[in-house]
């Protein structure tokens, strides 16, 4: 069974660190807060098994605690603490769904034992209901779809820096499957069953972000009404994946920076400081040596990120992946529909192929949920495909008349001829019946050379079984 973990709600700091030091046996996980509301904010993000809490908060009291908490997971066993030991106390809080009721003061082995048997609870109403959480984790990881050589290497990394715990700094465009990875590095890690717990730098307001990262003491600022831990605290025995790292601001870099090096922060408007067992992945589209170079970037902070990094390459250098991607996001998408798209025509195919992909991963499985909640059915047809990959390039369809209007937008030249070049690649390769040195002779190159070609492109040849030549 994975690791358990103790969600403890308890204001008193005395106590705290008791139930700390009692709680924290045999690798089990415990995390303490101060507030009703931050333990319903934990138990959204880490996985809880046992809910300890004071019947008394400074906020919302310990039966609404446990109450919302049992409506985000059912199997998650109560003890409820309080010190007005009522007969009436103790009745509510079973009606609630409490396990047990210890009063105050207690003795540690009342304690240890109440926690003993809970933790055994737990065990059984779990084996009672499979863990869809672990089962939808599981699926992810089944989720990483493709054989080019690319995404090969990107599989034989994750086999082997996923256990050492060394920072892993992932680059790639937008949509190339970057938090994909980080979720692959975290799940098939020793930390497996340690949270895996996920900030966006990029999506959180600056002022907000450090408390974030690091949590707040009590009166730490207006509005701090309770102390709140942050996501490195809630990360202790798991991985913190830091996305959009780029965004970070230079004062939140050296913040970053001391964790880094020392694995200690305090958090805002703290003098304690706090000792963290974390594993960092981040995560960036941006070019990072040059965000150093222009000074948007830490130096010093990018070479301690950056211990073991990892490119993912967009989809336009891996296109043999195209059909099985395509196959894959038909069959998610389409699960439970009636009326089911059940796979692509060549020449939609011969399109997809040739198609520059800028949002990568991601714009292909929006295209494809677009054309499943059409509710279209059958086979994806040219007809079906956006615009922007039915229309023939610009240059093809324009030089006809001689003349060439620009919009607005104008056009990307050099994202034209690729894509003019893919093209003629795809047409001869089909006409020539996937044989290479055939589709070489209709275009006037060395077999050499278009072999090279299709290989920076990640076309696959027919020997290498793509399905449409
Ligand atoms: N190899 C793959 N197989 C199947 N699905 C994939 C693969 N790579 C990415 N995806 C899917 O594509 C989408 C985008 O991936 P993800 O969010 O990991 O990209 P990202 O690099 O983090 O993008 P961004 O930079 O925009 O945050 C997700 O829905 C993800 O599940
Ligand atoms: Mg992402």
């Amino acid at each position: 069974m994975s690791v358990l973990s103790i969600l403890v709600v308890e204001d008193d700091e005395g106590l705290q660190d008791l139930l700390r030091r009692l709680l924290s046996q045999d690798g089990r996980l415990v995390t303490v807060v101060g507030s009703g509301q931050e333990a319903i904010r934990v138990a959204q993000e880490i996985p809880v098994h046992v809910l300890m809490t004071d019947l008394k908060l400074p906020d919302i009291d310990g039966l609404t605690v446990l109450e919302r908490i049992l409506q985000i997971d059912s199997k998650v066993i109560g003890i409820v603490m309080t010190g007005y030991g009522s007969i009436d106390c103790a009745v509510k809080a079973m009606k609630a769904g409490a396990f047990d009721f210890l009063t105050k003061p207690f003795d540690n082995e009342v304690v240890v034992g109440s926690i003993n048997r809970a933790l055994e609870a737990y065990r059984r109403r779990k084996n009672m209901q499979s863990s869809q959480k672990a089962v939808r984790e599981r699926y992810r990881l089944e989720q990483f779809v493709g054989t080019s050589e690319p995404i090969r290497r990107v599989f034989e990394f994750v086999e082997k820096v996923a256990d050492c715990d060394s920072t892993v700094l992932i680059q790639g465009e937008s949509g190339t499957g970057k938090e994909l990875v980080a979720r692959m590095l975290h799940f098939n890690s020793v930390r497996k069953d340690r949270p895996l717990i996920p900030v966006n730098c990029g999506a959180i307001p600056e002022n907000l972000l450090e408390s974030e990262l690091f949590g707040h003491e009590k009166g730490a600022f207006t509005g701090a009404a309770h102390m709140r831990i942050g996501r490195f605290e809630l990360a202790h025995g798991g991985t913190i994946f830091l996305d959009e790292i780029g965004e970070l601001s230079l004062g939140l870099q050296v913040k970053l920076l001391r964790v880094l090096q020392e694995r200690s922060f305090e958090r805002v408007g703290g003098t304690k400081t706090i000792d963290v067992d974390v594993r960092v992945v981040a995560a960036t589209n941006q070019d990072l040596e040059v965000a150093v170079q222009q000074k948007r970037f830490r130096g010093d902070l990018y070479y301690r990120l950056n211990v073991i990094p990892v490119t993912i390459p967009p989809l336009r250098e891996r296109r043999s992946d195209i059909p099985q991607l395509v196959s894959h996001f038909l069959e998610k998408l389409n699960r439970g529909k009636q009326a089911a798209m059940t796979g692509c025509s060549p020449d939609a195919m011969a399109r997809l192929l040739e198609h520059h992909w800028p949002g990568n991963i991601r714009e292909l499985e929006n295209m494809i949920e677009r054309l499943v909640v059409l509710s279209l059915s059958g086979t994806i047809e040219v007809s079906d495909l956006p615009e922007r990959l039915q229309c023939r390039s610009v240059t093809a369809e324009q030089t006809a008349s001689n003349f060439i209007s620009f919009s607005d937008q104008g056009v990307n030249l050099p994202r034209e001829i690729e894509q003019f070049e893919n093209r003629l690649i795809v047409g001869a390769l089909r006409q020539a019946n996937g044989v290479t040195s055939k589709a070489a002779l209709l275009l006037h190159v060395n077999r050499t050379t278009l072999v090279e070609k299709m290989k920076r492109k990640g076309f696959a040849s027919k020997s290498q079984g793509c399905p449409i030549f």
